[in-house]
């Protein structure tokens, strides 16, 4: 099938976006230059819903290296960039994505990757593993999941008995949440608020909902930037973490008033309701930094504005019958990579090389898997770990051999 994109002419641009991905993904180059000679996915058909981003395009490429035929759409309907599907579309790999899609289109993308007799299938929130049980599809192998949103999708589909093929968590290596979800989307959240507003952070109430490891890196670069942070939690020892790593804790019904930002981290849905955003102050600017659009209640602004504009890019003006103008970031959706562009390589490096070795294992392994969702394999965690340690260049201590002793003995 040919691809779907919005302008191959942008292929050029998507080149050197792509170049300056995989000159800052030492892990992820260092992998796939290792692999290549092996041709590890000759002749394997490989679905991949990421987000469509220049270090997806490192991912993309390597794997179209290592032998595999790649059919790519995006995980989200709103944050493909464009010239780096356009690059992907000029080098030969079927791309179904463009930003800006409608619900409809962004289903449809999904299933023609779905179509293309893949066996085996990444995503990223699991809208694609769903689509492949909705539909049925038969001759998947095995999949990998990137997000925390996905795992627990993938991980009721199980608990429900109707899970089709064994799944591999990325999101639960270390090597992926610790500094994904923790640097990269402290950084990339905040880098889309200050892209979208161009306001100053230093002095502001910034309200993060949810205390997880997304929260926790967003508190802590918005702390790092002078703000007074506010976290709001449901899970006692996660608030406890909160109020001991010296933040304000509250819940969101009393943290409304006081915030001039809001960003939710949680994956629940119904986070910041209409109560909360009819307290807030005027001027309050909302961003979501959960996988899906649910936790700020999008609708609700959408019926009680009496209008709505678009004060900058990204940044909608909502002017509630209060006479509060409200401002909302990315239409709801996943605002680092909507507003910004996403987690920087050098994190990202460590997530998809986890991808990268997790599909490997699955095309050796699949048959003695059980349609369950399995954890990263602990050698891949540490292969990730390995190699990121001296692709940085940094240098550890080695155990002698009388601490390795020690380490198992238990006469001492
Ligand atoms: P997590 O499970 O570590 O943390 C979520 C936290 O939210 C938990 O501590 C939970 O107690 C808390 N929470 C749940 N409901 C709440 C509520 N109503 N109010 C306040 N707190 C609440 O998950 P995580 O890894 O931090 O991921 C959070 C979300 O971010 C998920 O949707 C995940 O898929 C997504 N994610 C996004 C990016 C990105 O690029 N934007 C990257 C990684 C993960
Ligand atoms: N998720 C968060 N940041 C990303 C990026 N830069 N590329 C792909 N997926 C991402």
């Amino acid at each position: 099938m040919p691809s779907r994109i919005a302008d191959p002419s942008l292929a050029k641009r998507g080149e050197l976006s792509y170049n300056w991905a995989y000159s800052h993904m030492p892990t992820l180059t260092t992998l796939i230059e290792r692999e290549t000679p092996r041709k590890p996915l000759a002749g394997r058909r490989v679905g991949v819903c990421l987000h469509v981003t220049k270090e997806t395009s490192v991912l993309v490429m390597g794997l179209a290296r290592l032998g595999a035929e790649v059919h790519l759409t995006a995980a989200n309907p709103l944050s493909t960039q464009d010239d780096i599907a356009a690059y992907l579309a000029s080098q030969g790999i079927n791309v179904y994505a463009w930003r800006g899609e409608q619900p409809k289109e962004y289903f449809d993308c999904i299933r023609q990757v779905l179509s293309a007799n893949i066996e085996f299938l990444m995503d990223d929130g699991a809208d694609a593993h769903v689509e492949a049980h909705k539909m049925g599809v038969h001759g998947i192998l095995g999949g990998t999941e990137e997000t925390t949103t996905g795992v627990i999708r993938l991980k009721a589909l199980e608990k429900d008995g109707l899970l089709k093929y064994p799944v591999i968590a990325v999101n639960n290596a270390y090597t992926k949440y610790l500094f994904d979800n923790r640097y990269g989307t402290g950084q990339s959240v905040i880098d889309s608020i200050l892209r979208a507003t161009s306001l100053l952070l230093a002095g502001k109430t910034v309200v993060v909902c949810g205390y997880g490891w997304v929260g926790k890196g967003i508190a802590r670069r918005a702390r790092g930037l002078d703000a007074h942070v506010i976290v709001t939690e449901v899970d006692p020892l996660k608030a406890l973490e909160a109020h001991m790593d010296g933040y304000k804790v509250m819940p969101i019904s009393k943290a409304a008033e006081l915030g001039d930002v809001f960003i939710t981290a949680t994956g629940q849905t119904g986070v910041i309701r209409g109560e909360h955003i009819e307290k807030m102050k005027s001027g309050a600017i909302l961003a979501n930094g959960g996988h899906f659009d649910v936790e700020i209640d999008v609708k609700y602004l959408n019926s009680a504005a009496v209008s709505k504009v678009e004060a900058r890019p990204y940044t909608e003006e909502y002017r509630l019958k209060n006479g509060k103008r409200i401002y909302l970031i990315g239409q709801g959706r996943i605002s680092n990579l909507v507003a910004a562009e996403g987690h920087p390589p050098e994190v990202m490096m460590m997530s998809f090389s986890n991808q990268l070795l997790s599909l490997i294992h699955l095309t050796k392994h699949h048959s003695e898997m059980q349609a369950k969702v399995y954890d990263v394999p602990q050698t891949v965690d540490q292969e990730v770990a390995r190699t990121t340690i001296e692709a940085l260049g940094i240098e550890i201590d080695e155990m002698t051999e009388e601490q390795k002793k020690y380490a198992e003995s238990w006469l001492l």
